[in-house]
């Protein structure tokens, strides 16, 4: 069954840019002039998704104005996550709707430069029936801030590897390797018996980490390196940095850009 379905989870509260997510929702920060969510939603339109199911909470009701106005042609719907239960639980929210098609999860704290990578992932879903997860290659003591995986042996020539284990959130030195998972995902419906038997980590959350952990464990799950460029915009610097190479890439504001980041590099006042 072809992809065309995917699961946005934003239901977070965004305390990283307070005070700004006091009057917006982190995820409609501007990305240069563009909302930062309506870039995931472009990312997956052109992967082929036609139907995106927002996971947001109550007190962002903006998000819900976004899913009316959004452009791109897909539909969107708006799932309520009414306790901050982690990310397992965020895309459980989402079984009713999904059914038994197989989905894409976009975490829009994760954006990438193009939709290349998702393309490549729901490929090897659709080429493989297993579970695609997007990974990254980074410096040891960056395995910390994410769910890290232990492969099969080395990725091959076009970045894929199969999965043995997921661990969220490692130290440095417990870590099964440097391959972190970057908030890109292709499930078949399997996933929501995994999701279902999930037990609190810690904090109480449900990790979605666990239950790819408990999938790979089957031999279910493979792994495909990112091939496109990608900014975590889930931290201050993430966003500029985003938003600069957003307006580097514009035709209109492009060259400008790039003549006053010039100038302001030598050190000259503008
Ligand atoms: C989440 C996931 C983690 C993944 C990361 C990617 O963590 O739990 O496995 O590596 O996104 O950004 P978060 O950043 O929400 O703490």
């Amino acid at each position: 069954m072809p992809v065309r379905v995917a699961v946005i989870p934003a239901a977070g509260l965004g305390t990283r840019f307070l005070p700004a997510t006091k009057v917006v929702p982190k995820e409609l920060l501007p990305v240069f002039d563009t909302p930062s969510l309506q870039h995931t939603v472009d990312e997956a339109i052109g992967a082929g998704i036609e139907h995106i199911i927002l996971i947001s909470n109550r007190a962002k009701p903006a998000i819900e104005v976004f899913a009316e106005e959004a452009s791109g042609g897909a539909r969107i719907t708006v799932v309520y996550q009414d306790s901050p239960r982690g990310l397992g639980h965020a895309v459980e929210c989402a079984r009713e709707l999904v059914g038994d098609a197989p989905f894409a999860v976009l975490l829009p704290d994760e954006l990438m430069g193009d939709s290349s990578h998702l393309k490549d992932l729901v490929a090897e879903y659709e080429a493989t029936g297993k579970a695609a997860i997007g990974l990254k290659r980074v410096p040891r003591n960056e395995v910390t801030a994410y769910g890290c995986v232990t492969p099969q042996g080395v990725p091959d020539a076009n970045g894929r590897v199969g999965i043995r284990d997921v661990v969220e959130k490692p130290n440095a030195v417990d870590a099964p390797s440097d391959l972190v998972i970057i908030g890109r995902y292709v499930f078949g419906r399997d996933v929501f018996g995994f999701l279902a038997t999930l037990k609190p980590a810690a904090g109480g959350e449900l990790q979605l980490s666990d239950a790819i952990g408990n999938m790979a464990r089957t031999g279910k799950v493979n792994g495909v390196l990112i091939s496109c460029t990608r900014h975590d915009t889930g931290t201050p610097m993430g966003m500029l940095t985003a938003s600069i190479d957003a307006a580097l890439k514009r035709r209109d504001v492009g060259p400008q850009l790039r003549a006053w980041l010039e100038t302001r590099l030598k050190g000259e006042q503008t």
